[in-house]
């Protein structure tokens, strides 16, 4: 593999790990302040960008390649407001949406067909990621700073029932 997508693909692994770090540590937080809808989004939130880390190690592995864990910075603990936290969210993903757009170009360039074809599913996953983050933030606008507005997205958190919420519950039980 050409060295500097090699690079690219071992510095995209602190913004994934970043960001399941970054949203766990938010689950803990929304669950203090007893929202469980929100914190069991944000944990299925940071079980997926584990995941998404663990596809490019893989990849990296199968095509002899070393990868190279990051070190993390550690997440805040608290957030001004339930909106800052989901503005946060947002912007974390548009930061992978970019990282992985910049990967792809470097990929294309070096005409790297199996790293181009893993970047791909990549690309699709982070539409879906901008959309739900989008579309959680939008509902946290429209409820205001009504309790009873808040309370009720995360009933629709908690019942799947928003765009990228999956109904299912965790695995270990609700948050
Ligand atoms: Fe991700």
């Amino acid at each position: 593999m050409n060295s500097e997508l090699l690079k690219g693909l071992n510095e995209h692994l602190k913004l994934e790990f970043r960001a399941a770090h970054e949203y766990l540590a938010m689950s803990v937080w929304l669950s203090v302040n007893d929202l469980p809808g929100f914190s069991t989004w944000m944990k299925q939130q940071s079980a997926g960008e584990l995941t998404h880390a663990q596809r490019i190690m893989d990849h990296l592995v199968d095509r002899d390649e070393q990868p190279v864990l990051p070190a993390i910075p550690a997440p805040p603990k608290t957030w001004k407001s339930l909106e800052a936290l989901c503005q946060h969210v947002l912007k974390n993903e548009r930061e992978v949406t970019a990282s992985i757009n910049e990967l792809c170009a470097a990929a294309d360039k070096t005409k790297d067909r199996a790293a181009a074809v893993m970047l791909q599913w990549f690309v699709t996953e982070q539409i879906e990621e901008e959309a739900a983050a989008r579309a959680v933030l939008g509902r946290i606008r429209l409820a205001g700073s009504t309790g009873v507005g808040v309370l009720m997205v995360d009933q629709e958190l908690a019942s799947g029932s928003v765009p990228g919420a999956p109904a299912e519950p965790p695995a270990g039980g609700s948050a």
